[in-house]
């Protein structure tokens, strides 16, 4: 599929005002998007779980210009509050995706957002935001094409978020989707997330990710940054075949349920991210001394336990914790007894996969 498929066929409605509301999920990378090319496309495909609790609510109230201005109007609200300071990232992605929608600059938007999870909670707010918006959007360009199908609906929706951030992609369905051409998975595109297209094991069909918050401070490198580094880092082609190799190896994984190679691709994908970083130049370690005791501890009672936690890592010192469903009862308890005072004031979220997002 070429970008050219998401240029918009000819508007049929004529739409005064409205608004429109839409649910979005962040989701958790277990093969990971680290370096990109132009155009917000990625330097490998990645995969990623879905998830429930962590999520951005955005209104999108719309009121059509007497006459089409020269530049984009509209207001930011986060939380109830006015954020001006926001408003150049929407601009920018506006900018962005201006031509695929070309109805931009013939209204007036109130963009009014919210997160389940606290601000500067070092949770990345970016795959739910840019999500929610996209879909919005979608929302009233659907207004003006009703007939545009639900499936070309999530694909562009999916296609305007990555213009935001490249994991937003990946928030519009759930349960697990992947982004980034794959010559091993059918459909997949850099473009635009897919649902992943096979037969996934009972045991992934409810998976848990309680997430550690060690830090909750502002990101020490904010994802353009660590993209950038990845151009002239010396391991990076050999980083992003790996990626590719893992997406394969992940496959027969998700068929067969084979939980101790899931955690040998998702912990060795997660120290592979970091290590990246370590070996960029500048260089930056994004971990804190609480993440590597969570790590070492996670691998402690993996071994005396039997079960099969383990950990993922986005850009950040924060700990995801990956278990299934029938090991819930054992984990949780261990999660709150060694795990929770290594977090600041003990903070953490309990979520698990999810099924995309939804409109209110
Ligand atoms: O979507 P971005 O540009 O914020 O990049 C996110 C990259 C990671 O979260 C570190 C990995 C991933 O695939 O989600």
């Amino acid at each position: 599929m070429k970008v050219a498929a998401f240029l918009p066929n000819d508007y049929t409605k004529n739409v005064a005002s409205g608004n429109v509301t839409w649910k979005s999920p962040s989701n958790i990378a277990l093969i990971k998007y680290w370096g990109k090319k132009e155009d917000q496309i990625p330097q490998n495909p990645s995969i990623s779980f879905t998830l429930e609790a962590c999520a951005t609510t955005t209104k999108l109230s719309y009121k059509k210009h007497d006459q089409p201005q020269n530049d984009f109007s509209f207001d930011l609200f986060f939380e109830g509050t006015q954020k001006d300071d926001f408003k150049p990232k929407i601009n920018t992605f506006l900018k962005r995706v201006e031509q695929y929608l070309p109805f931009l600059k013939d209204y007036h938007f109130t963009i009014e957002t919210s997160n389940s999870f606290p601000h500067s909670s070092g949770i990345a707010s970016s795959a739910s935001g840019m999500s929610a918006l996209a879909l919005c959007l979608m929302s009233l360009e659907k207004e003006l094409n009703p007939k545009i199908s639900q499936e070309d609906f999530n694909r562009k929706a999916s296609f305007l978020a990555r213009l935001g951030s490249g994991s937003a992609s990946r928030s519009i369905e759930g349960d697990i989707i992947v982004w980034g051409q794959h010559a091993n998975t059918i459909g997949s595109s850099d473009l635009f997330g897919i649902k992943y297209p096979y037969g996934v094991h009972e045991v992934f069909k409810k998976y848990h990710d309680t997430i550690l918050l060690v830090d909750k401070g502002e990101k020490q490198v904010s994802s353009t940054v660590g993209h950038d580094l990845m151009y002239n880092h010396p391991f990076a082609q050999q980083r992003f075949v790996q990626a590719h190799e893992n997406l394969t190896k992940i496959q027969s994984v998700l068929a067969d349920g084979d939980l101790k190679e899931f955690i040998a691709i998702v912990e060795s994908e997660a120290l592979t991210l970091h290590a990246m970083m370590m070996t960029s130049s500048p260089y930056f370690i994004l971990m804190k001394p609480n993440t590597l005791e969570i790590i070492n501890r996670i691998w402690k009672f993996r071994e005396t336990s039997g079960t099969h936690v383990c950990f993922t890592l986005d850009a950040g010192a924060n700990v995801h914790v990956l278990y299934p469903e029938n090991e819930k009862d054992t984990v949780y308890p261990f999660i709150q007894k060694e795990l929770l005072k290594f977090c600041q004031n003990e903070h953490h979220i309990c979520d698990q996969i999810g099924f995309g997002a939804k409109k209110l």
